[in-house]
């Protein structure tokens, strides 16, 4: 079966089971500060699974592509990758845990025929403050599956929530324990490298995670303690490559088609087999990283040395650096890998409008910019007499040079490098990016999100102002939040004078004034758009549609959540005005 002949056989299933397909959301979250990238099918689902109404209903289902840039270091082996389709589905205080046991079950032994011997599950144990899963043990004992393929996990393996165990999470965020399905490859042997005994979450490769169904009914409080939500929700995510190498019985998922067409690029390119023990961790690297960068890309990242810019430029570094081995004119190479990624990706739903062309400028641009720091780097590496660990990660940190590559190039000089020093400098780094990324969520998630709800509807006001001063060309392109302001890209073609702007801002704090009521309704899209409520991402929409009203200044399609009423958004004020592309302004405000 091909992978998208399997993501479509996941879908039909679940609408057959009465869900509503929604679209996957953009790679990079617009309005949600708290995280980088989206990593998971239910963060844009994050206000419906705490008890907003969806308009779609209670019961839904999609395949989202997601990036994980926590897992760029375990890229390499047989079956981790930063980029990934999540095929989800979830009940919204709907049906709860037997019914979806019992359906993932019957879709991976009957929709995909898989050998039930070859399948394990694993349930939480339980902790301090949150009992053991007995239910879902006695679900998975009732479907028939035998006793030892039956496993029981702590927190690290049996909670999901976006940041972690219940200690790792942030008050206001929702999580619950979960339980996995994992795949058996009796080809592969155990490795006793990883243990004496071999069991579902062994790292030796024999079992594969192939699905995960998450029982999100909690809520972290201030004070640690976990609260009941409203609603008990189901969250099931699974990566459609690895479901489609399972349903092939393949261990290895660079094997099946969403990846083996770059291989075979790459094979072609370099004249190199993959067949070949060493060159599969570079070729998987390269695989993965330029996947990744294309839609990154795509979703409007460029390379910087900040947020999403950065981690897109070690991707694609870290590509470049492997690419050097294979070729020193690395353009029409990566033309061709680009072109690769575009043909297996043009059928589906989320290919770009705008193609590949996009991506390969981008790339262009960054590998001129590399090519001048590698030169840099060598000319470095050639000055001194010693090339210490510390050295090595500094040109590591700085030029994006791999340990391997100063090793090679020390190598040439006779030097060898202190692998033990390399390795603590890198931990010492570590630490102090997970403080920073630790940062992002201070003041918890339940704070953050309120100040982001007041942007969020300061964001329709200035919407509707912006209309109402310049003119009905004014059409959304874009926005993104912070806890400190908004930042709102519109169709305008030439700059907004001072005067227009006073009067925007003049405008928006009138409205606030006003103690206007936000209302919301859910209605059919057609019906919408004939009402007059602005929405200019109808792509982006499913049939059912919600309306954020404004008194009568401002009606909008949108996800929400929204405040109840103008008055508690306080002043508004516009800090700066600039272009952002051809045809396009972009503001940002801060509320005080
Ligand atoms: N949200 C769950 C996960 O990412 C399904 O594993």
């Amino acid at each position: 079966m091909t992978s998208n002949e399997l993501r479509q056989k996941y879908l039909d299933f679940f609408k057959s089971k009465g869900h509503k397909e929604i679209p996957s959301a953009s790679l990079v979250p617009e309005n949600d500060p708290t995280t980088l990238f989206t990593s998971s099918g239910m963060q844009q689902l994050i206000p419906y699974l705490k008890g907003q109404a969806h308009p779609e209903g209670k019961r839904l289902t999609d395949s989202q592509p997601c990036f994980r840039s926590q897992d760029i270091e375990e890229v390499g082996d047989n079956r981790h990758t930063t980029f990934f389709e999540m095929l989800g589905n979830w009940s919204l205080g709907d049906y709860f845990k037997k019914d979806q046991l019992t359906w993932f079950w019957e879709f991976l032994t009957q929709e995909l025929k898989l050998d039930p011997d070859k399948l394990y599950v694993s349930y939480f144990e339980g902790d301090d403050q949150i009992p053991e899963d007995t239910e879902t043990k006695n679900i998975w004992q009732e479907l028939g599956i035998p006793e030892n393929h039956i496993y029981a996990y702590g927190t690290k393996k049996n909670w999901w929530s976006r940041s972690g165990t219940p200690e790792e999470m942030p008050a206001g965020e929702i999580g619950g324990p979960d339980s996995e399905v994992f795949y058996e490859f009796t080809q592969i042997e155990h490795d006793p490298k990883y243990g004496e005994k071999c069991h579902p979450n062994c790292e030796c490769g024999r079992f594969l995670e192939i699905g995960n169904s998450v029982f999100i009914q909690y809520e972290k409080q201030e004070n640690g303690t976990f609260k009941e939500l409203p609603q008990k929700n189901v969250d099931f995510g699974g990566g459609l490559e690895r479901i489609t190498a399972v349903s092939v019985n393949e261990p290895d998922i660079f094997k099946i088609d969403l990846f083996w067409p770059i291989i075979g690029k790459i094979e072609e390119l370099s004249k190199k087999n993959y067949s070949d023990p060493n060159e599969q961790n570079p070729m998987r690297i390269i695989a993965d990283h330029i996947k990744a960068a294309f839609f990154l890309i795509e979703s409007g990242v460029q390379p910087s040395n900040k947020l999403q810019g950065y981690i897109l430029r070690r991707l694609l570094r870290r590509v470049m650096v492997k690419l050097n081995l294979y070729t020193k004119d690395q353009r029409p190479f990566l033309g061709e890998l680009i072109d690769a990624v575009a043909e297996i990706y043009r059928a589906t739903s989320y290919f770009p409008e705008q193609g590949e062309e996009l991506v390969k400028q981008v790339v262009w641009e960054e590998l001129a910019k590399f090519e001048r720091a590698l030169a840099q780097g060598l000319k470095e590496i050639e000055k001194i007499e010693n090339i210490t660990g510390k050295l090595a990660f500094d040109l590591f940190q700085t030029y994006g040079f791999p340990l391997e590559l100063t090793e090679e190039l020390a190598k040439e000089k006779g030097l060898e490098i202190d692998r033990e020093e390399f390795r603590q400098e890198f931990e010492k780094h570590k630490e102090l990016s997970r403080t920073a990324s630790a940062g992002m969520f201070k003041g918890g998630l339940g704070e953050q999100s309120e100040v982001t709800t007041k942007y969020h509807t300061a964001t329709h006001l200035l919407h509707a102002a912006l209309r109402k001063v310049l003119g009905e060309h004014v059409q959304q392109k874009g926005s993104n939040i912070t806890a400190e302001r908004l930042r709102f890209d519109f169709s305008q073609p030439e700059k907004v004078s001072e005067e227009q702007l006073k009067e925007v801002e003049n405008l928006v704090n009138e409205q606030i004034q006003k103690d206007l009521p936000v209302t919301s309704e859910v209605m059919d899209k057609e019906d919408a758009l004939k009402s007059g409520a602005l929405g200019f991402f109808t792509e982006k929409y499913g049939d059912k549609v919600t309306v954020y009203t404004i008194g009568d200044f401002s009606k909008e399609i949108c996800g929400g959540p929204h405040v109840n009423n103008t008055k508690e958004l306080g002043n508004f004020k516009i800090i700066k005005e600039e272009s952002a592309g051809a045809g396009v302004r972009r503001i940002y405000a801060a509320l005080s």
